[in-house]
């Protein structure tokens, strides 16, 4: 059967269309009802985008329930619903172009998409001078709030559009909106504005969290979000929610032409709106509006990534109708992420649950887009490079999607600053157990390779307990997890510890639900740590899982030492990093003399010596010694047949197996390796032979073409027997 050809994995427009179309529901509901996105806003905006380009050039795909036709998602469980007297519509977003984007758009100018709005006003409207107002765009929670004969009737979120979430309940605890309204009053007044938790307040409330040890809100809409999710009004109470309005919804009453007595209305009414509301006329007032609302926008108490610009005149908007999904008349206008300049202070290594250690910049702290920074992620050593990055330096700090925070740049460097070293910073040791750490070759994150780390410790139990390692059935992640979050376990080696009783009791579920690991699991793990104490050593050092020994390297290992004890101070690795060897040719000599092929190398032969020679790695070998555990090698053989004549059947060649066979892979594989042969994953030149069952396609065909004899199993016994 031929291999699927590259080019049928490329989707079509269509493949693509119905996958972003899947994409941005699931982010409407994560976003709107569950109050938990997965994505920013501007990643959202991008898909979006592109979607609505692809309809746009294809319009055979068109569909009536495409998310571009749509206005959100759906409204969430447990509250009553509310059908909106007037649609609760969405507002078309135009954006700041950052230079790069000026670039790729070969427009002239940042605000080209804000200018070509206003210019479709004007064709439509058949005027020059089209009079706009201009005001922040608030980061909140879109709501409704209708008043009959002056008194709140009720409150809703917006949900899809045209039914949405019954607030009442919480709203009502919100002391800035009016229950009552002063007279004279209109007898029906639709009230449109966002819910939004002011920043010092999410800040406060955040520090309060923490320190309670309770789950952080991301931002100040999340916050907000999530409290009027809240099914208890006393806990929204206590919670400092606001309200501004923006907009009118039903109304019945004496008209209102202009913007500006919408504006007077809610002012007598002592309902809140959002300032400052900017009056332009022309183009370029608009532009200086919106200018000057990014310059202010930091001192206002809500999160802001841009400005609302709408038609003053009534008349003209209703002339200017809707798209759609929103009206003619309005567009947000977003600006690029806020980026503040602040003090690099220090630079703490944190070690994440695989080893890695990750460099995290501590800043003088600073408010962007709404909360305060103090930190940053810096990934690796690469980027620190790349920015060079230095301690004390002068830094522009960013929120990349308006929420993670991230050092775009250096300003300035502290006089005398050095370029930055993180494995200098650490002293060659995991920050965590002192273990010693090392780079991989070709990656550019350090690890510790300490498999006692107490940092690692679910992640190196759950590698301990595969089966490929020491294979202990029963033990998988939810039970590494629970062990260590009990405190039973820091280490695979306090596996060997536990009794039946811990075991038993091991709560795998959560305090409200629990659930016990019980008598039958916990008899079966011990039965497979006591059957572990005998397995081969190069189980037990593929088990410690140290990343650069993988499988091969471990058998390589064991053939060439009796037992762990060895390692540290085994003469052939030693040799193996000794680099005063005199030629290259005495280097393969001695590579020949024992056989030894590319999975140890001197950059492994270093990392192991390294880590047994460790204070570390000494500790783990005396824990080794007091539980009376010395894993053995079954394969050692550390002089090869070319050295001392006595030939394995099969040493010196290297197998590729495929297709079905009598018994499976692995132990095949054993049996190779047992007769001195090698087995290598994929066809080269430097196959020997490959070896063939029922099936096998496209390795009998690289075979073929490659010239590499392909052998059947009795061939092989055959090769054995010899
Ligand atoms: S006017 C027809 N003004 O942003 C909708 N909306 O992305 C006219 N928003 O649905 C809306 N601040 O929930 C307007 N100053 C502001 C706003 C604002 C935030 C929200 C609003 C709207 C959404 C559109």
């Amino acid at each position: 059967m031929a291999e699927p050809d590259l080019f049928s994995q490329i989707p079509t427009p269509h493949d693509r269309i119905r996958d972003l179309r899947i994409q941005l529901d699931r982010h409407n509901r994560l976003y709107y009802s569950q109050a938990e996105p997965e994505i920013s806003d501007a990643e959202y905006d991008r898909l979006f985008r592109e979607l609505e380009s692809l309809e746009a050039k294809h319009p055979e795909f068109h569909d009536p329930n495409s998310p571009t036709l749509r206005v959100g998602g759906a409204p969430i469980d447990g509250f009553q619903q509310i059908r909106h007297a007037v649609p609760m519509l969405s507002i078309d977003d135009v954006f700041e172009l950052s230079a790069e984007g000026v670039e790729k758009a070969k427009a002239t100018c940042p605000e080209q998409e804000l200018i070509d709005f206003y210019r479709r006003l004007q064709k439509n409207l058949k005027r020059d001078d089209v009079p706009v107002t201009i005001e922040p765009k608030i980061d909140g929670v879109a709501v409704s709030l209708l008043y009959r004969d002056g008194k709140l009737a009720y409150a809703a979120t917006r949900g899809d559009g045209q039914t949405g979430d019954d607030v009442t309940h919480n709203v009502r605890t919100i002391r800035s909106i009016p229950l009552k309204l002063p007279a004279p009053h209109p007898s029906l007044l639709e009230v449109r504005g966002e819910i939004f938790m002011p920043n010092e307040a999410f800040a406060a409330l955040n520090n309060e969290r923490d320190e309670a040890g309770l789950p952080t809100f991301a931002n100040p809409r999340n916050a907000a979000a999530g409290t009027l999710k809240q099914l208890d009004p006393k806990i929204v109470a206590k919670r400092p929610l606001a309200f501004l309005a923006h907009g009118l919804g039903a109304y019945e009453g004496p008209p209102l032409e202009t913007e500006h007595q919408f504006h007077d209305l809610l002012e007598t009414l002592g309902i809140p709106q959002n300032q400052p509301i900017l009056n332009a006329n022309h183009l370029g007032e608009v532009l200086d509006a919106v200018a000057r609302i990014n310059r202010e926008r930091h001192a206002l108490d809500y999160g802001t990534d841009g400005a609302v610009i709408k038609v003053l005149d009534r008349a003209e908007r209703e002339q200017l109708g809707f798209t759609s999904r929103a009206p003619r008349w309005a567009a947000a206008y977003k600006f690029l992420p806020e980026q503040k300049e602040t003090t690099l202070n220090n630079i703490i290594i944190q070690v994440g649950r695989t080893g890695v250690l990750t460099p995290v910049a501590e800043l003088t702290p600073v408010l962007i887009s709404g909360s305060t920074v103090s930190r940053a992620t810096l990934h690796n050593q690469d980027e620190i490079d790349r920015k060079d990055i230095r301690l004390g330096a002068t830094v522009l700090v960013e929120k990349a999607g308006e929420i993670i925070p991230a050092i775009v740049k250096v300003i300035r460097h502290a006089e005398g600053a050095v370029p930055y070293s993180l494995y200098d910073s650490v002293h060659g040791k995991c920050p965590s157990c002192g273990g010693p750490i090392s780079q991989e070759e070709g990656f550019v994150a350090w690890r510790c390779t300490n498999f006692q780390c107490p940092a690692q410790a679910v992640t190196h139990i759950k590698h301990f307990a595969s089966r490929k390692a020491l294979d202990l059935e029963g033990l998988g992640e939810i039970v590494a997890e629970a062990l260590v979050r009990h405190g039973h376990c820091q280490t695979p080696l306090d596996l060997f510890r536990l009794d039946e009783e811990t075991l038993a009791d091991l709560n795998l579920g959560t305090e409200e639900s629990p659930r016990r690991f019980g008598e039958k699991n916990a008899a079966k793990v011990l039965a497979a740590l006591e059957a572990a104490k005998s397995k081969p050593l190069h189980r037990w050092l593929y088990a410690m899982g140290i990343r650069q020994l993988g499988e091969s390297a471990a058998k390589e290992l064991s053939r060439l030492h009796r037992t762990l004890g060895e390692i540290p101070d085994s003469p052939i690795l030693a040799e193996l990093l000794r680099d005063t060897r005199p030629t290259a040719k005495k280097q393969n000599e001695f590579l020949a003399k024992y056989s030894i092929t590319g999975d140890v190398g001197p950059a492994v032969a270093e990392t192991i010596v390294t880590f047994f020679k460790s204070e570390a790695g000494q500790h783990a070998l005396a824990r080794f010694r007091e539980l009376g555990i010395d894993p053995v090698s079954d394969n050692y053989l550390p002089i090869t047949a070319e050295a001392d004549g006595s030939a394995l059947p099969l040493a010196g060649k290297t197998f590729v197996i495929t297709g079905t066979l009598s018994i499976d892979r692995d132990a095949m594989k054993e049996l190779i390796e047992s007769k001195g042969g090698k087995v290598s994953g994929s066809v080269s030149a430097k196959t020997s032979y490959v070896l063939a069952g029922e099936g096998g396609g496209s390795k009998r065909d690289k075979a073929e073409k490659l010239g590499v004899p392909i052998l059947d199993e009795a061939t092989l016994a055959s090769m054995i027997e010899s």
